[in-house]
């Protein structure tokens, strides 16, 4: 045991103590939810169909296990014992049979319900069901439950009742014995961020996501975290406002749960392909989960190319589970006729004692970004007293070759016809399989595939200086080759 400040933290963060206590969720959970493209269209083909593509595109094989269905399943409750019912048409048989053909294809299977009297989209609830409910769930093989906050009857406004109306349903989660990853969609309301952890294995930090970079909309009011009065989280948030809003506790998510900033547009169609690869690398960096919500049966070779980025998920899955900081904003660039422009620098730490740094563009214009080493590695020492600041550093280009399948190549594999077609030219390209070799492992044995195109090097105490086009994120990983050993390197040794 270590008794410097950080040691500390280590020493806290990885005691057998864990707040949800649930063994779940140790990285960030990635899968696919179905409410993005296809809202209340929900059926037992959908699922399965859609699990098809995860394994043939190799998804399944990147880290994206849980398959997740949304709102719209129920039929109501059972008159005679006031179980949960799901729809007959859409899910023949009910959700046993689902569950049952997920698991066999090596997936997880994901649920909905609400903490109110109904979901979101008028269904029935789980408010004051809650141990018939979860018992329901475990009985039909559920591995993820999401739960969703509205027409909770007015319990909500403080902290506690709002913790107290979500812990009725991780107790009852817990009553049934099964490992159910609970995931809170709670909108950050009541400060969630405060109490989730305490509780469950996620929990959203803003209203709904919309596939737009940066437009403000009305209907997504709350995007200061410090302003606890907002009216409603709602719906058409941008990625620009949910990064904005998540920034001030980032650090609040850690291994078993993790702030959440929503399903992912990427491959919908409304963003351009650097937009999507800025919101992709964010998402990841930040440690959210990382839920596709595409249609598979339309990607397009960019959208794959995106969603299959080794080196970007090998951050997201990251073994020390911190996620980036924001250590610059820059509201003084040129804005859009929304009147938006910013621009920010983030960093965080990763295991093996690399760091990443993010250039977010989100003004205008092309611009030219720079960090300094002592703003890089702020967390480990202010005014230029970090070790790091003191060494050299190679910069790789998480995009750059190497990382990402070439569009051709992905073309390739879009292509090829059925299962055994499409796995033989993944299996050609050489594409990355963390099912075989764990991220961690990956990243310990320094595969290529995660630590991207190296193009150049930082010496000790310079800047990091790169141009950024419009509405776009370049994110580079910065590996020490100096050799000079730092305090924090023995201390992630510690924590491995
Ligand atoms: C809320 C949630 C969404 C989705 C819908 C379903 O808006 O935040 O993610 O689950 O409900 O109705």
């Amino acid at each position: 045991m270590r008794f410097s400040r950080e040691g500390l933290l280590v020493a806290l963060s990885t005691s057998t103590v864990q707040a949800v206590n649930n063994g779940l969720a140790r990285t960030p959970q990635m899968g696919w939810n179905n409410w993005n493209t296809f809202a209340c269209s929900v059926s037992s083909a959908l699922l399965t169909s859609t699990a098809q593509l995860l394994t043939e595109y190799g998804l399944q094989d990147l880290g994206y296990k849980y398959v997740v269905l949304d709102d719209c399943w129920s039929a109501g409750r059972d008159e005679a014992d006031g179980r949960l019912v799901a729809d007959e048409a859409k899910f023949p048989g009910g959700m046993k049979p689902l569950a049952d053909a997920l698991h066999e294809k090596g997936f997880l299977f994901g649920m909905y319900s609400s903490a109110g009297e109904m979901t979101c989209a008028r269904y029935a609830g789980s408010l004051d069901h809650e141990e018939a409910d979860a018992a329901s769930f475990a009985s039909w093989g559920v591995d993820y439950l999401k739960y969703d906050n509205c027409y909770h009857m007015g319990r909500f406004g403080t902290p506690l009742i709002s913790f107290d109306r979500f812990n009725a349903m991780a107790k009852a989660l817990k009553k049934t014995g099964r490992a159910i990853l609970y995931s809170l969609c709670s909108w950050g309301e009541d400060y969630v961020h405060t109490w989730g952890g305490s509780i469950a294995n996620s929990w959203r930090v803003s209203g709904d996501i919309y596939d737009s970079f940066a437009r403000p909309d009305d209907l997504c009011s709350c995007t200061d975290a410090a302003d606890p009065a907002c009216i409603a989280p709602g719906t058409h948030c941008s990625v620009l406002a949910i990064i904005n809003k998540v920034a001030p506790y980032i650090d609040r998510g850690l291994p078993g749960g993790w702030n959440d900033l929503d399903m992912l547009e990427v491959g919908h169609g409304g963003m351009t392909e650097e937009e999507y690869k800025a919101h992709f690398s964010m998402w990841a960096a930040l440690k959210s989960p990382l839920l596709l919500g595409n249609d598979l049966r339309i990607m397009t070779p960019s959208t794959l190319t995106i969603i299959t980025n080794p080196a970007i998920i090998a951050l997201n899955q990251d073994p020390r589970g911190r996620a980036v900081q924001r250590i610059s904003r820059n509201t003084s660039v040129p804005k859009d006729r929304y009147g938006v422009g910013e621009t920010h620098v983030w960093s965080g730490p990763l295991a093996n004692g690399d760091q990443v740094v993010i250039f977010l563009n989100a003004a205008d214009a092309d611009l030219d970004m720079s960090a300094s080493l002592e703003d890089i590695f702020i967390m480990d020492g202010v005014g230029g007293t970090a070790a790091q600041v003191r060494q050299d550093w190679a910069v790789h280009d998480l995009w750059g070759k190497g990382a990402r399948m070439e569009t051709e190549d992905a073309r390739r594999v879009l292509d090829a016809e059925g299962q055994e077609a499409r796995r033989a030219v993944l299996k050609r390209l050489g594409w990355y399989n963390a099912t075989e070799v764990p991220y961690a492992e990956g990243l310990r044995r320094r595969d290529p595939r995660l630590f991207g195109e190296k193009i150049g090097v930082v010496e000790k105490g310079g800047d990091l200086s790169v141009r950024v086009p419009r509405h776009a994120a370049k994110v580079f990983r910065l590996q020490s080759v100096s050799g000079e050993d730092t305090a924090r390197k023995s201390l992630v040794r510690d924590e491995l």
